[in-house]
């Protein structure tokens, strides 16, 4: 994979994808299959040469009917997909975004999505009769999955009932019929909760999705986003330039004008079986479910448009980088809200699908101080769906590096006093460990969680006698990366 400098604003999803071809990113596929074919090539491809596929000609579906999967692979990618013109590694890439989103938290209604009268999403509209949703190369990505998935990377547009607050999500989404999709919505999740409100009240929960899209609004939209601001604004906040919307012409619900599919309907009562589909931690855990059906009444699309879709897998599969940088950002922004000192740094380790292996970094001045930071970053709503382990580590291990957090972890952490197990956490039916029982509802699901001290005793720290690093000192280290830089160098090929 070249080094490429990928330069300048993504926006729209076909200006992205320009992008990516210019930057030797970009793979086109002629033929594949929707059926296997195409997971099973976009999940080698997330854990080989990591390029962006553009499926077209896909078997049984019209040339033009496309779909991308590998959109978010790298660093680069997710600058792109932000605006920022840099090439960074990790951990700067999480700060860029924690300090955008500290400056932009307060300005999200700066930002909020600008209405427009129409979009290229108008160019095709199906309702009544004429719905078909499979129409869509909707991928079966692989043989345990229950059906064809044409929500993956998705964004579920919902608001709330009382105070009109637009929530965007990442939510699957299968097909059951030519106009009847059903969705997932696990507990915790805003759209869940808007969904909730609405059948209270005796009413349907209307909803657009687009399936296609600026994959900026995924890094949101399947990240968690504090409640009652919604995805468009934050977003918005942090390019500093708000995404254009219609008003859905069945709901009202903002649908981005540039979308390629979307679709307007109602989240219903109803329930039907769903998935399993293979699931972010990498098992099918959760099985089969009982989940509700959304009523299609209209579908909207671009002239040959172009369908988002991704997979998951053991890591690294196809999305679990792009949420590693934004997660450590929203983790990390919401350390230094409760007023910690000293966090260096956090990152969310691909490893761990960027919820079960965080690491924070951070200077210590105090005793309780690693306390502190470990439990809360474990515990933050970004930090607590589907978590497992905390680690913190002094200021001198970078917390992106594994092999540093792990040396970290054996070398400063004592199992016996350094690591709180806090019990009864937030919990998902996904989870490989969890316990299922019959009849339990997806919102009773408990977890416990590790915040592991692999940091040095805070006495040592104060009085500066905890045991030196062994390495070569800075004249002789300099003297050797002069002399013998053709054996140290690295080897390209
Ligand atoms: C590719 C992808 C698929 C996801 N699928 C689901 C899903 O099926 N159900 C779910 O509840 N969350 C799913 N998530 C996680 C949610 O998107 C995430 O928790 C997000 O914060 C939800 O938005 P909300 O906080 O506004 O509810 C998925 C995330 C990604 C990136």
């Amino acid at each position: 994979m070249p080094a490429v400098v990928i330069m300048g604003k993504g926006k729209s999803l076909r200006g992205f994808i320009d992008q990516l071809d210019r930057s030797g990113r970009l793979r086109r596929i002629s033929g594949a299959d929707w059926d296997l074919e195409i997971g099973a090539l976009t999940d080698a491809n997330a854990k080989n040469n990591k390029y962006a596929l553009l499926f077209d000609d896909i078997k049984g579906y019209p040339k033009g009917f496309r779909l991308l999967t590998g959109a978010l692979l790298d660093a680069p990618r997710v600058a792109l997909a932000l605006g920022f013109d840099s090439q960074v590694n990790n951990l700067q890439l999480a700060s860029l975004i924690k300090n955008k989103i500290k400056n932009g938290e307060s300005k999200t209604g700066e930002y909020s999505p600008k209405y427009v009268d129409s979009g290229p999403i108008m160019e095709n509209k199906d309702t009544g009769n004429k719905i078909d949703i499979l129409k869509f190369p909707a991928p079966k990505w692989f043989k345990n999955d229950g059906g064809r998935y044409i929500g993956t990377a998705d964004a579920v547009i919902t608001s709330d009932p009382d105070s009109g607050w637009v929530n965007v999500g990442t939510y699957r989404i299968m097909i059951k019929d030519r106009n009847k999709l059903a969705i997932l919505m696990e507990a915790s999740r805003h759209g869940r909760n808007h969904y909730q409100k609405y059948i209270k009240k005796g009413q349907e929960c209307p909803v657009a999705i687009s399936f296609g899209h600026d994959p900026g609004i995924n890094l949101f939209s399947g990240n968690e986003v504090p409640e009652g601001i919604s995805e468009f604004d934050f977003l918005g906040s942090i390019r500093g330039e708000p995404i254009s919307v219609i008003k859905g012409p069945v709901t009202g619900l903002p649908i981005p004008a540039d979308s390629e599919i979307a679709i307007e309907g109602y989240i219903t009562e109803e329930l039907t079986d769903e998935g399993p589909l293979g699931e972010f931690i990498g098992y099918y855990g959760g099985g089969k479910m009982l989940n509700p059906v959304i009523r299609i009444e209209a579908v909207y699309y671009r002239n040959d448009p172009i369908m988002l879709g991704t997979c998951a897998g053991k890591p690294p599969y196809d999305y679990s980088y792009f949420r590693c940088p934004i997660r450590s950002a929203l983790i990390w922004n919401s350390l230094e809200a409760t007023g910690i000192s000293g966090i260096k740094g956090v990152w969310c380790h691909e490893e761990g699908y960027s919820r079960a292996f965080t690491a924070v970094s951070l200077r210590q001045t105090y005793g309780g101080q690693a306390v502190m930071a470990g439990h809360i970053a474990s515990q933050c709503r970004p930090g607590a769906v589907a978590g497992r382990y905390t680690v913190v580590v002094d200021d001198d291990i970078d917390p992106s590096n594994l092999n540093d957090v792990v040396w970290a972890m054996c070398s400063r952490n004592d199992p016996a006093t350094g690591i709180h197990i806090i019990n009864d956490t937030m919990g998902t039916p996904l989870d490989p460990i969890s316990k299922h029982t019959e009849g339990k509802d997806l919102l009773e699901f408990t977890s416990s969680r590790a915040v592991v001290l692999a940091v040095k005793p805070i006495g040592s720290v104060i009085r500066g006698n905890f045991p030196e690093v062994v390495k070569a000192d800075e004249q002789t280290e300099e003297l050797v990366r002069k002399r013998w830089h053709h054996i140290l160098e690295r080897e390209t090929k």
